[in-house]
């Protein structure tokens, strides 16, 4: 059993004497180094003398199982990069990653950077047109994917005149692929001892991460290899993990949490992970933390309103003694459900924030630190927060006051600028800081506590949905006249899609139109994206301009004040 003692010194301390030369040094890094993420996580490990060690436990929906070592994961992310260097991939080009949590998923990942690509991971549940938005806007020359998910791919191809291959992980060979794809099997080609890693500095981009904002399509968040330096060293404080932990990071790779926490942290502190590619049922996940004997679990609110709707009962069914540090990240964790988990785990759920654009954990709970239930905790030691007056952008000097919350630039993991899209990048920044885009305030102790987002966009189970995207795929619907899309409440997944259509003449507003253009949704972008209420109405509330109000409709649905609405048009 890994000790109870943190790594982090007690915060006062730390946050008064840290620096990230702390884990550049323990990283080995030096100014103008070559610094290789892909390297990092694998080499520099086997060179410690951990290549025999496990590196990923995989576990499938039926129960099959994988391990490999860290001198495995060495080899095959060796190989993987081999394989698209011979396809003509060139550093610098964009590969993308389509699929499932398989062991393929996590090792091109590290496979991509070690040639010097950047990877640009999407969330396999996308539907094509979600894909081909974000394919379409990185010009991506590459895309990994398995054959479930090929369709969605072969939809859009003719849109994409950059794409030029489309590797298949898991071909069969029973039915032909067709033009620019090709397979590839990564646990029966031949392993490659020896690759020349690709040199890439600090500032060299290694992952593009879409992300949804209010407006315009989602944003691609591009990091650089440099960000190593944030991750490594949050992985090791926040999450705490030591040697001999048995670590699971819940989060899909599509989403930067599991690739910040569920790839780099975890591999490059040389720690043994778990993944277990199943959908979400109560037993299962009990199961597998009992059966390998998890001790580190990193996973989500909505995941855990879910387990405690299943109950204590269940829990006492196994033996989840391992179990040791628990942390949580992607929307507001309510105090209940720390308070539970302190219950039947006999541990608290350590809440973290952050986002794609910071790339590492910013405010958190940290081992040791008294638990407000409730509060995210306080700034990671290396950051400079604060919340900022909402029409001033002034820092607030005085406690409990609402404010936007903001950050000093300039931590090593720091998305550098969006895809082709620096305006909107310089947008995020007023007076020296940088704004995460939602709101919180600062207790007297210097605890914070989120309140909500400060756009429309849409947190619905820790995924941020934008309305804009969803609002244009309802366009495309020949029965909509007008759309707009808020968040409604939900005990679970604390937000839901919720979207108010007008029609258009010669339709008529019935359940079955409702269903159809769910389902409409649904194909198009994903099951996230898909309203889960369709509401028919007249008109919607503009502002004199005719730009629609969604906080008017959003408003309505949580039971708020409306606030100032003296520049709408039509009462509803
Ligand atoms: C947004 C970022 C990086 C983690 C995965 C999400 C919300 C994140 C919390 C938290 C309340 C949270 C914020 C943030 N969020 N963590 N602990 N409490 N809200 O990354 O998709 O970029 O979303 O998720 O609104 O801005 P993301």
């Amino acid at each position: 059993m890994p000790t109870n003692q943190p790594h982090m010194r007690p915060y006062e301390e730390e946050y008064a004497n840290f620096t990230w030369e702390t884990s550049r040094k323990e990283l080995g890094y030096k100014d103008g180094d070559v610094i290789n993420i892909g390297e990092y996580c694998t080499d520099r490990i086997c060179r410690q003398g951990k290549g025999d060690k496990l590196a990923l436990i995989w576990e499938g929906h039926s129960g099959e199982e994988k391990r490999y070592t860290f001198n495995d994961m060495r080899q095959l992310t060796n190989t993987i990069a081999d394989f698209l260097q011979k396809l003509g991939i060139q550093p610098g080009e964009r590969v993308c990653l389509f699929m499932d949590k398989v062991p393929e998923l996590y090792f091109g990942f590290l496979g991509v950077l070690k040639m010097g690509a950047i990877v640009q991971p999407l969330f396999s549940a996308f539907g094509s047109e979600s894909l081909l938005t974000r394919l379409d806007n990185a010009k991506t020359r590459a895309i990994f994917t398995q054959k479930k998910h090929l369709p969605k791919v072969r939809n859009i191809t003719k849109d994409l005149p950059e794409l030029k291959h489309i590797i298949v992980v898991d071909d069969d060979g029973l039915k032909p692929l067709r033009e620019l794809e090709v397979a590839f099997h990564m646990d029966k080609a031949e392993r490659i001892d020896k690759f020349d890693i690709y040199p890439s500095l600090a500032e060299t981009p290694s992952v593009l991460h879409y992300t949804s904002g209010t407006t315009g399509q989602p944003k691609g968040a591009q990091h650089v290899h440099y960000s190593i330096i944030s991750q490594y060293i949050t992985a090791k404080y926040v999450l705490d993990l030591k040697d001999d932990d048995i670590y699971w990071c819940t989060a899909d790779p599509g989403w930067v949490t599991g690739t910040s926490y569920g790839i780099i942290g975890a591999w490059s502190n040389g720690v043994t992970q778990c993944v277990l590619d199943a959908g979400f049922k109560a037993e299962t996940w009990y199961k597998f933390i009992e059966k390998h004997k998890i001790s580190m679990w990193y996973s989500a609110p909505t995941a855990i309103r879910a387990l405690m709707k299943e109950g204590n009962e269940v829990v006492k069914k196994f033996d989840l003694s391992s179990l040791r540090h628990l942390a949580s990240v992607g929307e507001p964790l309510n105090a209940e459900a720390v308070i539970w988990s302190k219950e039947v785990f006999g541990l608290y759920f350590h809440d973290t924030f952050w986002q794609t654009e910071t790339g590492c954990i910013v405010i958190s709970n940290y081992p040791g630190m008294k638990i407000k239930p409730g509060s995210m905790g306080k700034p990671f030691p290396g950051i400079e927060a604060t919340v900022v007056d909402l029409k001033t952008h002034e820092p607030i000097e005085k406690k409990g006051i609402v404010g936007m919350i903001a950050l000093k630039p300039g931590w090593p993991s720091m998305v550098r600028t969006y895809w082709n899209n620096e305006s909107t990048y310089k947008s995020k920044f007023s007076k020296g800081w940088y704004h995460c885009g939602d709101r919180a305030s600062i207790d007297e102790d210097g605890y914070y506590w989120f309140v909500g987002r400060d756009d429309d966009v849409i947190n619905t189970g820790g995924h941020l949905v934008g309305p804009f995207e969803i609002e244009s795929a309802l366009l495309e619907h020949p029965a909509v006249a007008e759309s707009a899309v808020v968040g409604k409440p939900d005990p679970v997944n604390m937000e839901v899609v919720k979207a108010f259509i007008t029609l258009k003449p010669g339709f008529n507003s019935d359940k079955m139109l409702e269903l159809e253009i769910m389902n409409f949704v649904r194909k198009k972008l994903s099951a996230l994206a898909m309203p889960q209420e369709i509401e028919f109405v007249d008109s919607l509330p503009k502002t004199r301009s005719g730009k629609i109000m969604r906080r008017v409709l959003r408003a309505k649905e949580w039971g708020e004040e409306i606030g100032d609405i003296s520049t709408l048009e039509n009462d509803m």
